[in-house]
């Protein structure tokens, strides 16, 4: 890509026409847990370079307001969550959820302000362990559709969430990019001959292939694309292929292989050009991890792994993520604590936006190549006004999208596999189960 084209794929502030497509779908701006609390602190979030304040209010509803007062621009992040409305401390003028003033103190009673000053309100829902805002035009908001993992009751969906320091577009290629968890992530993934499938211990996911060059197959759908990682299984490789499926969803969810224990997604929320929010969301309708062990197992813990609020890393850039070289000469593949800590190193080291005129894409980079000319197709289309990827109706409902792992018998299709009737009708491709077989046959 040329210094131009790069900054039209990874540029979200402002004007940017990548921004603009975000702003055409929900955007994920903090967990439910951050504003649990009726009346409690207000979170600072930022989001494609905008500031705001999110706060639950004493009966319960969630407000996303500008961060700034319209006042005289003081922060409300500081401001007094009490009876059902947000105080700035500067002068008391107070913000109902909706953005309504509801208080001016420091007006005269017969102010002319009085009763028709509003402030930025973002349109929130809370859905899946999230709140979710719409940035985009108020005059066009799209029905909310809910994410996959809304498939879990609340107490089986499991996140992690870490500040990244580099752009969301090089955090998602490492989402999408199946074969660097052979080598980054093998000591946390090592292969196993005892497993058919992805096997989840407290310390490792087990793997029944020994295979590092995946053989990369992309489809490309409404929604974005589902591509397959093919290896060679240890056991049975004459007659199977060991299959790892990953979905891209646009603009920035990733839904990665499974494993025996639960579910896995993930989304790279840019807070602006140069930082993420990565959410690594474990779930289950059933089975699942719980809160505390998922995030130890990443190396996530909050207060002891990531800051509170912030969700900054104490393993990072300046203290070389406390890379153990004699862990490493003693078998650890990094050196490095965590799944999510390893990838944060790679990806941060690429600088604050990767240099996509320098590197050099290989064959098993097919997804990475994908979403690169996906998206910024997308983006030149929003520049050009039309609608964005993934916004346009009828939309494939996201609540159905799953990736998938494990044997395939050879000669099998891979893109039939866990593909719901809807997309199938949208796609329209495999228009029902006879078109189905016939494909598969004509495959085979
Ligand atoms: S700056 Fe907020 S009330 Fe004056
Ligand atoms: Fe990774």
């Amino acid at each position: 890509m040329t210094p131009e084209q790069n900054d039209l794929l990874c540029r979200v502030e402002g004007e940017a026409p990548m921004g603009k497509l975000m702003r055409q779908h929900w955007l994920p701006a903090c967990m439910i847990e951050d504003v649990a609390e009726p009346d409690g602190t207000p979170l600072r979030v930022r989001l494609l370079g905008e500031n705001m304040v999110v706060f639950r209010n004493t009966e319960g509803r969630i407000g996303a307001l500008d961060e700034l007062c319209p006042h005289r621009r003081a922060s409300l992040a500081f401001g007094r969550n009490e009876e059902c409305g947000l105080r700035c401390l500067y002068h008391g003028w107070k913000f109902d959820v909706d953005g309504n003033a509801v208080d001016m103190s420091s007006e005269p009673v017969d102010a002319k302000l009085r009763g028709t000053m509003k402030t930025k309100a973002y349109p929130v829902v809370e859905s899946a362990g999230f709140v979710w805002v719409w940035m985009g035009d108020p005059e066009n908001v799209i029905p909310f559709s809910p994410p996959n993992w809304s498939a879990a009751p609340a107490e089986k969906i499991s996140i992690v969430k870490m500040h990244g320091g580099c752009n969301w577009a090089q955090v998602l290629e490492g989402s999408i990019d199946s074969a660097h968890s052979s080598s980054l992530h093998s000591s946390n993934m090592p292969t196993a001959t005892e497993v058919s499938g992805s096997t989840a211990t407290d310390t490792a996911w087990l793997r029944p292939s020994a295979d590092k060059a995946p053989k990369i197959e992309v489809q490309k759908t409404p929604f974005g694309f589902r591509y397959a990682a093919i290896r060679k299984p240890i056991i049975d490789a004459d007659k199977q292929d060991y299959v790892r499926m990953t979905l891209f969803q646009a603009p920035f969810t990733v839904h990665i292989p499974s494993n025996d224990q639960y579910h896995l997604s993930q989304m790279l929320v840019p807070i602006d050009d140069v930082n993420t929010m990565f959410y690594w969301i474990a779930w289950h309708p059933t089975k699942g991890i719980s809160q505390d062990a998922w995030r130890k197992f990443c190396g996530a813990e909050i207060g002891k792994d990531v800051e509170p609020v912030t969700f900054k890393k104490r393993r990072n850039a300046e203290n070389n993520y406390l890379q153990d070289r004699a862990l490493m000469k003693a078998g650890d593949f990094t050196g490095i604590y965590g799944i999510p800590c390893q990838d944060m190193a790679m990806w941060e080291s690429m600088g604050p936006i990767a240099d996509r005129s320098e590197d050099l894409l290989g064959s098993s980079d097919k997804a990475i190549f994908t979403f690169r000319t996906q998206m910024y197709r997308a983006a030149q289309a929003v520049q050009k006004g039309e609608p964005a990827l993934g916004a346009v109706e009828p939309r494939v409902p996201l609540a159905k999208l799953m990736s998938f792992e494990g044997m395939v018998p050879k000669g099998d299709d891979w893109r039939l596999i866990n593909v719901s009737e809807e997309e199938r009708r949208l796609t329209g491709v495999f228009a029902d189960k006879e078109e189905v077989e016939d494909l598969a046959d004509a495959v085979s």
